[in-house]
């Protein structure tokens, strides 16, 4: 967390926003209006997160292997992105969310990369929700990039390279996997996986998966107390 990051509320939660392609295929409409209804959730969904107790959300816009889609479909993705910094500025400004990109910036396009600048320099002082979209981003990669960037690499000095831990790990669409989101910051997620496609995907379904977090009994590798053991050892 940056040093001068004072959140209102803790929860970092961590959505794969997957079932765009598949959404719009259904319709008979091309994958890229599966995006587009898809960036309209992103808002939906940024917009009722800090009343569920969200203090980060770390959304996985474009994943460094999604550059192998059509040039058309990169293309669509890429231009939705600066749109919706253009977009949502003054609004994150206005709501107290600080928007910022995590990813690789040398491979995406002159005008993204300056509008996301531009947006993360006017949302620098947003306190009730740090946004960050992953763009252009590989976990496999950052863990490299954060390892190589430290003399003696720690726990703490990797963690603190990254960006806080993931306590929920949300993935929309029906699949059950990581793709490479967050691989180190995920070590102790709790896995929420939702049969909704993304642009279906509405802030009850994200009001259900914090519930569902809520009500999950995280140990990181402790044993239970005392009492539930007792009952459920047998279980384990
Ligand atoms: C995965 O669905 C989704 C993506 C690769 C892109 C996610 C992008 C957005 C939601 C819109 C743009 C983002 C912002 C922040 C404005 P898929 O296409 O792989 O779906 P499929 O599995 O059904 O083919």
């Amino acid at each position: 967390m940056p040093s001068d990051f004072t959140i209102q509320s803790t929860l970092h939660a961590g959505i794969i926003m997957d079932g765009n392609g598949r959404w719009a295929v259904a319709r008979g409409r091309p994958r890229t209006a599966g995006h587009r209804a898809g960036a309209e959730t992103v808002t939906r969904v940024v917009e009722a997160a800090p009343d569920l107790g969200i203090g980060v959300l770390t959304l996985f816009a474009f994943s460094s292997d999604n550059w192998r889609r059509s040039p058309e479909e990169v293309g669509s993705l890429m231009a939705l992105m600066a749109e919706y910094m253009e977009r949502e500025t003054a609004r994150s400004v206005e709501n107290g969310v600080r928007v910022q990109a995590i990813g690789r910036r040398d491979r995406l396009d002159p005008g993204l990369r300056e509008a996301i600048a531009r947006t993360e320099a006017a949302t620098a002082g947003g306190t009730r929700l740090w946004l960050r979209l992953a763009v252009d981003y590989s976990g496999r990669d950052a863990i490299l990039r954060a390892a190589r960037s430290l003399l003696d690499p720690s726990r703490e000095s990797v963690e603190a390279a990254l960006g806080p831990p993931v306590d929920l790990l949300i993935r929309t669409g029906g699949e059950r996997r990581l793709s490479d989101f967050l691989l180190w910051e995920c070590a102790y997620a709790e896995l929420v996986f939702s049969r909704r496609m993304w642009p279906d995907f509405d802030a009850a379904d994200l009001a259900g998966a914090v519930r569902e977090f809520r009500g999950r009994e995280r140990r990181f590798g402790a044993a239970p107390p005392e009492p539930v053991r007792a009952v459920a050892g047998w279980l384990d």
